[in-house]
């Protein structure tokens, strides 16, 4: 069994954005943010009280001596903490723990509060739900220009069943086995082999959702629009918010929030009022109707010749898959 390919064409080569780091650091964060990281919370305890944060500069470094490291932001009300403790943990989180990301993506009072975790230890924080914890105790403290790097020896693991969150362009991710691989040796180009491991309908899904959604990316890069900035107009289409608010609202990381405001800004779709925070434009508004209207018709146009009670058969087999709603029963 072959199916099509899963990876429209690219398009055009060249760079979208190049430049001198020194000249455009916004540029060069969103270059950096192509490379795709796990994301972990780092905590630590540090004068009877424990402090922590998401972070994604997390790297193994070393297996003999176990060595890890990750880095922060010199200005980051924890730099003392961390480099003055002389241990810490690193809690690499599951693809359920959005939440616990954002919780610990911002300074807040009292986040050990709202997230469940034991001490290790040296008393610094394990995270319940994390796929992995390390505790380390500090091997080095460098100088990592803007950010200090922090060497980590670890003394203690522990791996727990589950999937990792990733962090790439911007935003959250979950991992997925590549469709590429699914390709046996007698698949022509262009074509994947479905696993003989798989079912077929497993297999379908899967590819299936793999193709939308890279088709869908490309009709969005077509009409202007990044993920980030798509997010950022739905959001405010239900009112005025500040940017901590849409950091949190719209799942993206500070920087793509911030880089996704400016943008909208600088084209005339958003503005901030004082007091009330970043609003639509009668523009904004507008951009934000054109492009649901245009989803709509990519839909529609993808969805062309299905007959219509195919297509509610399968909303009725998705629903029941994903436990909403139509009663699995009716399809065993
Ligand atoms: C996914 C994600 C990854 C992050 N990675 C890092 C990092 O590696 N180093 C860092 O200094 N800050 C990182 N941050 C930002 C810090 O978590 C954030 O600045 C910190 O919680 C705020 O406290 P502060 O003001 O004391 O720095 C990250 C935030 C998120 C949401």
């Amino acid at each position: 069994m072959t199916l099509p390919t899963t990876t429209p064409s690219r398009p055009a080569p060249g760079p979208v954005e190049q430049g001198d780091p020194a000249g455009d650091a916004r540029s060069f964060r969103r270059a950096l943010g192509q490379f795709a990281t796990g994301v972990t919370v780092v905590a630590t305890s540090y004068e009877g009280e424990v402090v922590g944060m998401a972070a994604n500069s997390f790297s193994a470094v070393s297996l003999d001596p176990p060595l890890v490291l990750w880095s922060i932001r010199k200005e980051s009300s924890r730099c003392g903490a961390f480099s003055e403790s002389g241990h810490f943990s690193v809690n690499v989180l599951a693809d359920d723990q959005m939440d616990v990301s954002s919780l610990f993506g911002r300074p807040q009072p009292g986040q050990f509060d709202q997230a469940e975790w034991s001490p290790g230890t040296h008393g610094d924080p394990l995270v319940a739900g994390a796929i992995a914890q390390f505790e380390c105790v500090t091997h080095d403290v460098l100088d990592g220009g803007d950010h200090v790097v922090l060497v980590g020896r670890v003394e203690r693991f522990a791996r727990f069943e589950g999937a990792p969150l990733l962090f790439a362009q911007g935003q959250y991710g979950v991992f997925e086995t590549h469709p590429g691989l699914e390709a046996g040796p007698s698949a022509a180009p262009g074509t994947r082999y479905v696993d003989s491991e798989d079912s077929l309908f497993m297999s379908l899904l899967r590819a299936a959702d793999h193709h939308m959604s890279a088709l869908f990316q490309g009709h969005r890069q077509e009409v202007g629009v990044t993920v980030a900035t798509g997010r950022i107009l739905n959001r405010l289409a239900r009112g005025p918010a500040s940017l901590d608010v849409l950091e949190d609202d719209s799942y993206l990381g500070e920087n793509a929030a911030e880089d996704a405001i400016a943008e909208l800004a600088a084209q005339g779709h958003v503005v901030e009022e004082p007091g009330v925070g970043w609003t639509l434009t009668t523009s904004g508004a507008e951009l934000r109707r054109t492009l649901r209207a245009s989803a709509e018709q990519f839909t529609a146009d993808q969805l062309r010749g299905i007959p219509r009670r195919d297509l509610e058969a399968a909303e009725r087999v998705l629903s029941a898959l994903l436990g909403r709603g139509t009663r699995s029963e009716d399809y065993s």
